[in-house]
Formats: structure tokens, C-alpha cells, sequence
């Protein structure tokens, strides 16, 4: 691996973790672009890559969606271009976000990388995630305001910026430094030089995307189909309210739905387990057998998990891609849960299963996992 992370995780986690903003400087010691300007710019040129050009002359915010044609027009100095989940696309800037993997996947966005010109950048604004902002190519100055109420509004229909903020963090970023920023925390990045700045996203679900996503679960499981009831129901002096024991047997209704252990398992694995980035799919071609996907196994060879894909064990249950996935070995299962690449050490006994290879085989021929060329 070219680029090491030196965290001291647990302190990170206990000090700065969804709570201050905070600047690890030289945490990639001997920072290694894993990608070029060039490349970054042929990826906002594909139709699947999400991507972005934002330019600003004069205070005068302009912002378009890719896919992009040309560059031509483009001067020297006031833009920046962004594209969003690069890992699922690019190989070498995937490994970026592996030294990441002691936090959850569940919470893992996506790796969003920007190649800003003199003058360039997106502007004053608030995320709602954690992001890991690693400089990478050229300097950059970072501000980082505090996380306090403050007017948001738009300078371009496609722009969210908020007012100007007084820094509590106010650095100049070398290659290979880390900028952490909770949510809510204001920041700007302001550059004199090209540059380069990879930012590792982690994005809690809001109430809202649970609720709305739970409710499309219940109706395709036929859950919650009994009615309300009041079989004590006494005679009303003032039949145009609703009295609040109604209100708590509603409610209560609706809690016991969400209650049910097994359910809510079921709908989270799927919810959680679903890329919140189109991936790079692509079906075995031609596809593997199930005895060469044992031999190659028993013969030492390694599976690679397709980048971005989400592959979950909820307490026994596993998702792969928003699907349940029943297995015929649950530990090999967890094995492919946890690493993005193993072999033969790490599926121990399954490589004898042949339902387990006939699992392994089907996943492997959608594209899943693969063995590296
Ligand atoms: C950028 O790389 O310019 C934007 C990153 C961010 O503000 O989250
Ligand atoms: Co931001």
C-alpha cells in the first residue's frame, strides 16, 4: 500500500469524533497522489460518475452538473471540479478509504475528490456529514468556523453557501494532512495553487430517510395491516376531539410496527446495505465456475469485494447490495463482511461447502467479487 494513515484512533474518536473540527497534520506521511488531474477530469467526463464544476469570477458563483464534454473553456484561475464517489471507479484512490475501514461501512459515504485551480473552490458552506478533507497535491488554506446557527442561502441555484464566519481553525494544508469536520461545522477552502483534496464522507441517515424508507419496507412485507380498535370505547359529550389515550393507541400502534425485532433487522440490512453512489457492476464474463472458483481458492488465490458495495452481518442476518442474503455458512459470511480481500485462510471450512461455493459462485458471476487479475 503507498499511502499509510497514522491515526491514533482512540484518542480521535474520543476527542474529535462528531464533536470538534481538527487538523492531523501529516497523517499520510509522504503523501502519493493516487490519481491526476487528467484522470479526474476523463471521470467527469462518464455519464455514471456524479461530478460538478463550480466557478467564481468576482464574487459571481456559477455551478454545473457533469457528465462534461470538453474543458475548453475553462481559464486558469476561479474553478473547481468535483467528483463524487471516485472509489467505485478508480482503484488507486479506493485505497485511500480503506485505512478508514475502524469505523463502521454502514456510516461510509463515499470518497469525493476536487481539483481546484488558483481561486477555485466551492465556497463557504455546511456539510451534513463527517468528512476527512486529506490535502493532497499543492497547499491549500482551510477556515473552519463554529458549529452556531448561521444564514444559508444561495448564490446559484445549485450552490448552498452560508454568511462569513470568524475561523476557529484557520491552517494552511500540506500534502498529506487531514482537515476533520463534524457536521454543522462552516468551512472554506481557499487555494493560490492547483490542487488536489480528497474528502472520505461519513453520512448518518436523518429520521426522515428511516421513516420513509421503513414505510416503503412495510408495505412490500404487508406489515402493520391491522386496524385500530376501541372496544372500550365510552360516550362522547364532545365528539370533535381526539382524546389524548387516542392518540397514545396510535402511536403506540405505530411504535410496536418498528418494534418488531426481526423486521426492523430485516429493513435496516437493506437500507443500510444499499450504495448510496451507482456502482461499477459488471457481470462475470465469462462466468466462473463453481469448481474453478474453488480450486482457485484452495490453490491460494484472493477475492476482491467490487468497490463501494455494501456487505452487511446484522447480528447474523447478512445484505449484500439492499438484498437479505441467507448463507450456507455464516461465518464464512461474516469473513466476507469483514475484509475487502480474503482467500483461503479467512473462509476456512466453507471451501468444503459446496452449497457455500454454489453461494460464492453467484455472487461472484453479479459482479461482487472477484479474483484479481
Ligand atoms: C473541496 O474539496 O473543495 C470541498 C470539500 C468540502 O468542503 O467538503
Ligand atoms: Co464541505
Amino acid at each position: 500500500m503507498v499511502n499509510q494513515l497514522n491515526i491514533n484512533w482512540p484518542e480521535f474518536l474520543e476527542k474529535y469524533w462528531q464533536k470538534q473540527p481538527v487538523v492531523l497534520k501529516n497523517a499520510f506521511p509522504n503523501f502519493v497522489d493516487p490519481i491526476t488531474p487528467d484522470e479526474l477530469a476523463g471521470l467527469a467526463m462518464e455519464p455514471e460518475v456524479d461530478s460538478r464544476l463550480v466557478s467564481q469570477t468576482d464574487g459571481k458563483w456559477s455551478a454545473s452538473h457533469g457528465p462534461f464534454e470538453h474543458f475548453d473553456d475553462l481559464g486558469e484561475t476561479g474553478w473547481s471540479l468535483l467528483a463524487q464517489a471516485v472509489n467505485h471507479w478508480h482503484m488507486p484512490s479506493a485505497e485511500l478509504v480503506r485505512p478508514f475501514r475502524v469505523l463502521p461501512e454502514w456510516r461510509l459515504d463515499d470518497l469525493m475528490i476536487s481539483y481546484s485551480v488558483p481561486g477555485g473552490g466551492v465556497g463557504p458552506h455546511i456539510d451534513n456529514y463527517d468528512v476527512f478533507i486529506i490535502q493532497g497535491m499543492g497547499r491549500r488554506r482551510w477556515r473552519v468556523g463554529d458549529a452556531i446557527p448561521m444564514r444559508q442561502f444561495c448564490p446559484h441555484p445549485a450552490l448552498l453557501h452560508v454568511d462569513p464566519f470568524e475561523p476557529i481553525i484557520d491552517v494552511e494544508m500540506s500534502p498529506g494532512d487531514i482537515l476533520y469536520i463534524p457536521p454543522g461545522f462552516p468551512h472554506d477552502g481557499f487555494t493560490y495553487e492547483d490542487t488536489l483534496n480528497y474528502s472520505v464522507g461519513f453520512r448518518g441517515p436523518n429520521g426522515r430517510d428511516l421513516i420513509s424508507s421503513f414505510a416503503d419496507y412495510a408495505l412490500e412485507n404487508d406489515l402493520g395491516g391491522a386496524h385500530y380498535s376501541d372496544p372500550d370505547l365510552t360516550v362522547r359529550e364532545h365528539a370533535g376531539r381526539v382524546e389524548a389515550h387516542e392518540l397514545e393507541r396510535l402511536r403506540s400502534m405505530m411504535v410496536e410496527i418498528v418494534s418488531q425485532p426481526e423486521d426492523f433487522k430485516q429493513w435496516f440490512g437493506r437500507f443500510a446495505s444499499t450504495p448510496r453512489h451507482e456502482l461499477d457492476i459488471a457481470p462475470a464474463e465469462p462466468p466462473y465456475s463453481e469448481e474453478e472458483v474453488q480450486d482457485a481458492l484452495m490453490g491460494g488465490e484472493m477475492l476482491t469485494r467490487l468497490s463501494g458495495l455494501r456487505v452487511l452481518n446484522i447480528d447474523g442476518n447478512f445484505f449484500i447490495n439492499s438484498e437479505s442474503w441467507k448463507t450456507a455458512d455464516a461465518k464464512a459470511a461474516d469473513a466476507l463482511c469483514r475484509f475487502t480481500e480474503l482467500g483461503q485462510s479467512e473462509l476456512g471450512d466453507a471451501l468444503q461447502n459446496p452449497a457455500f461455493i454454489a453461494e460464492l459462485t453467484a455472487l461472484m458471476n453479479q459482479g461482487y467479487w472477484f479474483f484479481e487479475e
